[in-house]
């Protein structure tokens, strides 16, 4: 898990994540009027941190099919608006009860916990929103299936139905009874994957682009989506505070359910290796266009961050 990203992959993740920003920028709400600290919050929960690893599997997967990168962008703005909302409300008190994110305070301690509740909550409809434009794309039949599939990723189904898991987790956890294997991987799938798997497949989607290739997508995201969740569990034990400008080493003292804690750090380090080839396979029918997509998957688990 050492191999260092090559400079390609590097300019190609700043230049993204500088677009991503920019767009982040144009779509929130400017702080006015009578909401003037909702939005506020939702622009401090957005902008100016986040690896925007998933705006990069949004814009890298829809390059794919030469999507103009002025509708991938929306659509990537609108999965870190989902995902930044997710992490407001996984921070709060009655969840993980966190103080630090992206190396500074959780928005309930920079506002306050109502607000951090409806920040959440406008930046998940705004996301929607976006994606509804037709600025998005001019096919009502293609942004409908977008809001579909964000709803789906998000839901019950998806990551809100993860993150229940994970809380119900704990009292298994503290009851003697952890989850086995095959129900960490339900409950990564679902809290984790879901919206990764979303990210891959919107380029698809916005290309109308073949089944075959929907699915290669689809199967890669997966992958690396459980990947994903597998190192933020082994950086919670290995990674600092400074790295990852988050609290470390909360999981096992929460009886969080994790690879890490079923398996060991060695084992879950191998699991992530193996996911990745895999995810890297999965590619194999794009060539070289999926250079960006292969060293993402291996970003993913060699990451610090
Ligand atoms: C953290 O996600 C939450 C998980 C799903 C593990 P990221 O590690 O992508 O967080 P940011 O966006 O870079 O802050
Ligand atoms: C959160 O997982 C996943 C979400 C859906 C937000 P974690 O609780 O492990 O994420 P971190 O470690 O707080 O970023
Ligand atoms: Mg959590
Ligand atoms: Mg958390
Ligand atoms: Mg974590």
């Amino acid at each position: 898990m050492t191999s260092e990203p090559s400079p390609a992959f590097t300019a190609a993740v700043q230049d993204v994540a500088a677009a991503v920003e920019a767009e982040l920028d144009r779509l929130l709400p400017r702080p006015e009027g009578p909401t003037a600290k909702l939005d506020d919050a939702m622009r401090y929960a957005c902008l100016g941190g986040g690896k925007r690893l998933r705006a990069l599997l949004v814009v890298a997967g829809a390059d794919l099919f030469g999507v103009p990168r002025e509708r991938s962008l929306r659509v990537a703005a609108a999965v870190e608006m989902l995902h930044a909302y997710s992490l407001v409300h996984d921070d709060l008190p009655c969840m993980d009860d966190d103080d630090l994110r992206r190396g500074k305070p959780t928005v309930h301690k920079a506002y306050d916990e109502a607000t951090a509740v409806l920040a959440g909550d406008a930046l998940q409809t705004e996301a929607f929103a976006v994606l509804a434009d037709p600025a998005t794309h001019p096919d009502a039949a293609i942004r409908a299936e977008l809001v579909a599939g964000l709803a789906r990723a998000s839901g019950a189904r998806g990551m809100v139905g993860g993150q229940a898991i994970d809380l119900a987790a704990e009292t298994r956890s503290a009851a003697g009874q952890p989850l086995s294997f095959a129900e960490i991987a339900h409950l990564q799938s679902l809290k984790t994957g879901a919206l990764i798997g979303f990210s891959a497949e919107a380029g698809p989607i916005l290309a109308s682009a073949r089944t075959i290739e929907r699915s290669a997508l689809i199967g890669y995201a997966a992958d690396i989506g459980l990947a994903f969740q597998i190192a933020d569990d082994i950086l919670d034990e290995e990674g600092s505070v400074a790295e990852l400008g988050k609290a470390v080493g909360k999981d096992q003292a929460a009886g969080k359910a994790t690879f890490v804690g079923l398996l060991g750090l060695e084992q879950a380090k191998a699991k992530a290796r193996e996911l990745t080839t895999s995810a890297q396979a999965r590619l194999a029918g794009f060539g070289d266009k999926a250079r960006l997509l292969q060293e993402l998957a291996e970003f993913v688990i060699t990451r610090r961050s």
